[in-house]
């Protein structure tokens, strides 16, 4: 964070989150609380809520559980950084920003930040004029036969390292970058044997953030060997996990669907066809950071994976990771074609714009797929497939839906559409009478939190003091702050328990502490947590002892694992018995 917090506290106080998000969304009050439509996903009753009252500036999805503070919001709707939203919120302020402040730790970690990100572009630059060089003809050549123009070369910064084993290490060595800084860069190995560089005669493909920094690259080999793609290692800078290739292309397109496909090359092609809404996650499997950062830029993907059957395993675990999240999917059906790449070569882009357009809904593929499971020329098996396509077709809840689907099943499928809708109906009924919709038992509500992750324990704690502050004093001799070990709980337990001591919780400057907006959205979540949805109301003593004694324990196990000195082992000891004993009490 390079403000200080009073400098983002004041901006939030300047800005009443009501004013602010009641100018992009209709809220109506209802009590305390407002309410609007979500702007987050799709829905037609208001679940998106917003709350002023005194220090808890706030709001919060009952659908789809975005949540945050005034920033937050500014973050998701404007889809900008933390930095750029202080900046948005401080000028309709009128608050003009000091130079940011950097802590002394801060700074040296950005700073690194910074000399990683200059070396990647050197290097990018680097690997981009070798490949124009006589030196980089092969590598040149190899591209311009797979079909790609000189201008794509150049907007994506195509490239080629050497064959030489520390060619690029000799040349950054000129620009007086330390050792330290060049390792942890990824683009080097250097230890006590050996300094060289990592990629060799590979051609070059930078991968950029959504600011168009070069964070890392993939390297590959022109014609066959192993590995084909050579990934640069993760650095402070490269979380595979949460980027997309093209994004930073991506992001400007004006329409509203997103094409996820598997590979490099068929990013840049697709591009190159005039598909610059195209990317491509690191490797097959798609994260559930991609997923996030994916759903910050859109709520539709069109999956257009290898039409091999690794592609479409990957696909059918795709699709309900971007369900989840909200995102409609569709598929596209490639086939004769490997890959996006292949089809646009063998039969142009308006081919592939077919595709497109005739892409399968990600339920009708589902049931397509499953479909060839099964022999439809022998009754057994054909009604085994009917049966299940009804199982699947019960889950949806909303009967327009539900209606929808079935007919475009029956239709696609050949399947009798009365006698499909009867048999869904049923599946639906007896879920219905095996699992009555009737609050949990308290037995089940105990083994739910002792079983679960000790996340969750966390997270129930620092709820419930959100909600009733007056808990810390029956729980502060027992755990600390230090006892919260799981990001981002550490952070905000930190935080939170210091707010108490000094008597009141301020919820935005939680959130605004930090940088993510995934993060800000835990943080949300803890702070509008729904002990009675949960069925965690009647039995909260319990239910908190059973977290305390949980997070407690945890953090002690693992100190003793460490333990220097044998009266160390005895006083962990001793702290292990003595928890056996506690007994919280809920409620005010
Ligand atoms: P081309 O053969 O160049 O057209 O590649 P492609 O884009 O069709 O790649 P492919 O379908 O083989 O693989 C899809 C993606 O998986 C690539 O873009 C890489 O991100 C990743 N990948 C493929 N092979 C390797 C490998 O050997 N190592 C690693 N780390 N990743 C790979
Ligand atoms: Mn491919």
């Amino acid at each position: 964070m390079f403000y200080p917090q009073e400098v983002i506290d004041q901006v939030i106080d300047a800005n009443n989150i009501v004013d602010v998000i009641g100018s992009y969304v209709k809220l109506n009050k209802k009590g305390s609380t407002y309410f609007g439509l979500c702007p987050f996903h799709n829905e037609k009753t208001p679940s998106f809520s917003v709350t002023d009252n005194g220090n808890k500036q706030m709001f919060y999805c009952f659908g789809c559980h975005t949540g945050g503070s005034v920033l937050t919001f500014i973050q998701k709707y404007e889809n900008c950084t933390y930095s750029e939203a202080l900046k948005i919120l401080a000028d309709r302020a009128g608050i003009t920003l000091p130079k940011p402040d950097y802590s002394q730790a801060d700074a040296a970690r950005a700073k690194r930040r910074e000399e990683i990100l200059e070396v990647n572009k050197l290097a990018a630059v680097y690997f981009y004029h070798l490949l124009k060089s006589n030196r980089g003809t092969q590598a040149y050549n190899y591209l311009r036969e797979r079909g790609l123009s000189d201008e794509t070369i150049r907007n994506f910064g195509l490239g080629y390292s050497d064959k030489y084993r520390d060619d690029l290490y000799k040349y950054i060595k000129t620009k007086g970058y330390s050792d330290e800084i060049l390792k942890e860069s990824g683009l080097f190995v250097i230890n006590e044997k050996d300094t060289r560089d990592y990629f060799w005669n590979r051609v070059m493909f930078p991968i950029m953030d959504v600011r168009s920094k070069v964070i890392g690259f993939g390297g590959r080999v022109m014609g066959q060997g192993e590995p084909k793609y050579l990934n640069s290692p993760e650095t402070v800078c490269f979380d595979k996990s949460r980027t997309l290739f093209g994004l930073n292309a991506a992001r400007k397109y004006k329409g509203r669907e997103f094409i996820l496909v598997e590979g490099y090359m068929d990013v840049v092609s697709l591009h190159q066809a005039g598909f610059t809404n195209a990317v491509a996650s690191l490797g097959t499997a798609l994260t559930d950071g991609n997923v996030g950062v994916l759903r910050r830029f859109t709520e539709n993907v069109i999956i257009s994976y290898d039409s091999d059957l690794a592609g479409r395993d990957a696909t059918l675990r795709a699709i309900p990771k971007l369900r989840d999240a909200g995102i409609s999917v569709k598929v596209v059906n490639l086939l004769p074609y490997k890959d996006p790449d292949e089809l646009i070569k063998a039969e142009g882009a308006e081919e592939y714009r077919n595709r497109l357009r005739n892409a399968m809904n990600s339920f009708v593929y589902e049931i397509s797929i499953l479909r060839e499971g099964y022999n439809q020329n022998d009754p057994d098996e054909k009604t085994r497939f009917e049966t299940e396509v009804a199982r699947r077709l019960s889950y949806f809840t909303d009967d327009i839906e539900r209606d929808n689907y079935t007919s475009a099943i029956s239709r696609q499928f050949n399947i009798d559409l009365s006698l499909i809708r009867d048999r869904t109906k049923r599946f639906a009924l007896n879920r219905d009478n095996i699992r009555p919709a009737q609050p949990v038992r308290s037995a089940d509500r105990q083994r739910k939190v002792k079983s679960s992750a000790i996340g969750t324990c966390m997270e129930i704690v620092l709820s419930y003091l959100a909600k009733d502050p007056s808990f810390y004093d029956k729980i502060s001799s027992i755990i600390d702050a230090g006892d919260f070990t799981l990001a981002p709980y550490d952070r905000i337990a930190e935080i939170m328990f210091r707010q108490l001591q000094n008597g009141k919780i301020n919820f935005s400057g939680i959130v605004s502490s930090f940088e993510e907006t995934e993060d800000q959205e835990k943080a949300a979540a803890i702070f509008n947590y729904d002990f009675l949805k949960e069925n965690l109301e009647d039995d909260i003593g319990k239910v908190l002892t059973d977290c305390v004694i949980k997070i407690k324990s945890n953090n002690l196990s693992a100190k003793l694992s460490e333990a220097q000195s044998f009266e160390e082992i005895l006083s962990i000891k001793k702290q292990q018995e003595d928890l056996k004993k506690i007994q919280i009490s809920g409620g005010q």
